[in-house]
């Protein structure tokens, strides 16, 4: 069997979301990995004034292609930016590059999504099953096309208990809820948007899984495969151990663990932390593609990318490790020393997000508020809670059946496990790294809502206590008589020295 840089030897891939985190990762590995690949397509829209070629140019002087650089100077080459944007109809390409794709493409990545949670049902449709859809009807026209490989997510079915390596009946058929949102309004959509989700936690997971139904059914002629990650976090190995380019997700945790602003958690310590190394959801779906590519299977492949079933890692350990690593490597300006309390007591919690996060940022906003600056506080522990949400759901159901050992025995490999506990440390040290100057000095001015904070407490506490015990009336008269004898004979005594 032909191994896999030489099954993309003088391949043309085609890439979606190649200037997100995992896109970004793939197309670096595809390159250095297989060097002889013939050109990458990568499909980018013009954003922020942004040309798509000068976007590319961006994700490839970044420090993840540094590796790539040193080993094969002239990859830019093989790079082929082609503007696109798939809200569009036909995504917006041109008919040129229309051309030159259905000529000449081999493989499909389609990465590209929105992952916002709390997108709005149109978009997210418009863009997770829509545009899927359209590449779709691309890739029924391609010529050469040997496979076609879809990134989903392991959660896309949450609502089951076990979750097995199929695509499930979808929660409403595709196909109805586009021609329906045609007709609705945004109003209409927002109302019955819950009701539609269902059991699901998110518009997100909720459109990715119609995904998968449109890929298994309007791709059943193609050779599809698709992989699905659970929470995908900073490289493990390659290209280098704790590349992480942006705060969401588990890394958004660990460093507000490691600032002290995340005192709390929804889960329970034994509860499955599925976390995935960005590297890792990478080679599998390059070898993936490879596997689908030269045995050309009967059926649509599917992959569980996740690590509770093979490697687990719990929350308890992820929340020991990372308090326990910033204590001994602080992260500069810390607002509170790393303390995070797991709790799956859902008063508790309740409790906790109130006095140890919303109230110290509504405090803190006041005061910038009655300095005549523009309050932020609260909006950094709104971002932090809603990661929190979109990390909840994770903790509770799922137990993935993970069969990717086909691939892994068709490869021969014996990898060793993710350590897990050196995983976490390195991680740590990474995203303190990259903490922006910006943010450090919004937790600097933090600091001084814990003093603030902890003193109103205490007197509110006492205040209500006095209010109800005639004990805590008495001690209180007690202590408040004692220090004016002790200011009377201080005063007295300082009168007789004169
Ligand atoms: N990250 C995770 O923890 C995780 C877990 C499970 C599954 N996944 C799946 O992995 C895939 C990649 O996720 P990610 O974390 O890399 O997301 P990401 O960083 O947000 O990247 C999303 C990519 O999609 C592109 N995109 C979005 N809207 C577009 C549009 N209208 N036209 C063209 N391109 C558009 C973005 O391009 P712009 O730069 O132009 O916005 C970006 O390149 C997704 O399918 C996601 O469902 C991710």
């Amino acid at each position: 069997m032909v191994s896999i840089p030489e099954y993309y030897e003088g391949k043309n891939v085609l890439l979606t979301g190649a200037t997100g985190f995992l896109g970004k990762v793939l197309l670096e590995k595809l390159l250095r990995s297989c060097p002889k690949v013939n050109s990458v397509y990568v499909l980018v829209r013009q954003k922020a004034g942004q040309t798509p070629q000068e976007r590319v140019e961006e994700v490839i002087s970044c420090k993840l292609f540094d590796r790539l650089r040193d080993e094969n100077p002239d990859f830019r080459e093989k790079i082929i930016a082609i503007n696109s944007e798939l809200t569009q109809p036909e995504l917006a390409l041109s008919e040129e590059d229309k051309e030159v794709i259905i000529d000449s493409t081999n493989i499909i990545f389609h990465c590209a999504a929105t992952v916002r949670f709390n997108e709005n049902l149109r978009d997210a449709v418009q863009l997770n099953v829509i545009a899927t859809q359209q590449l779709i009807l691309l890739a029924q026209q391609m010529k050469n096309l040997e496979v076609f490989m879809h990134v989903s997510t392991a959660y896309a079915y949450c609502n089951r208990k076990h979750i097995d390596e199929v695509v499930y009946p979808p929660p409403v058929d595709p196909k109805k809820l586009i021609d329906s949102l045609e007709w609705m309004d945004d109003g209409l959509v927002n109302d019955i948007t819950p009701k539609l989700i269902g059991d699901r936690p998110n518009t997100y997971i909720y459109t990715k899984a119609l995904a998968e139904y449109v890929v298994q059914q309007e791709g059943a002629k193609l050779n599809v495969a698709i992989v699905r990650p659970s929470i995908v976090g900073a490289s493990w190995k390659e290209p280098f151990p704790g590349w992480i380019d942006n705060f969401n997700g588990p890394s958004g945790l660990f460093i507000a663990a490691g600032k002290g602003i995340l005192r709390t958690m929804r889960a329970s310590n034994n509860a499955l932390a599925d976390l995935v190394p960005v590297d890792v959801v990478v080679n599998m779906s390059l070898a993936a593609a490879w596997y689908s590519g030269v045995n050309r299977p009967r059926n649509i492949m599917v992959y569980n990318c996740t690590t509770g079933s093979t490697n687990p890692f719990h929350w308890g350990e992820v929340e020991y490790h990372v308090t326990s690593t910033f204590k001994r490597n602080p992260l500069e300006q810390a607002f509170r020393r790393p303390n995070v309390n797991l709790t799956s007591n859902h008063l508790l919690y309740h409790y906790w997000i109130a006095v140890s996060h919303k109230a110290p940022a509504l405090l803190y906003d006041t005061y910038l508020r009655m300095t005549g600056r523009s309050p932020s506080i609260l909006f950094l522990f709104c971002s932090l809670n809603h990661i929190l949400v979109q990390l909840h759901f994770s903790k509770i159901f799922c137990e993935f059946i993970t069969y990717c050992y086909i691939l892994i025995s068709t490869l021969q490999h014996h990898g060793s496990k993710t350590t897990w506990t050196m995983y976490v440390k390195k991680n740590c040290t990474s995203v303190k790294k990259i903490v922006s100057n910006t943010f450090l000095d919004l937790l600097s001015r933090l600091r001084n809502i814990r003093y603030g904070f902890n003193t109103i407490l205490v007197i509110l506490i006492w205040r209500i206590f006095i209010a109800r015990s005639q004990m805590a009336r008495n001690i209180w008269y007690f202590v408040v008589s004692l220090c004016y004898k002790f200011l009377s004979y201080f005063r007295a005594s300082s009168t007789m020295r004169y």
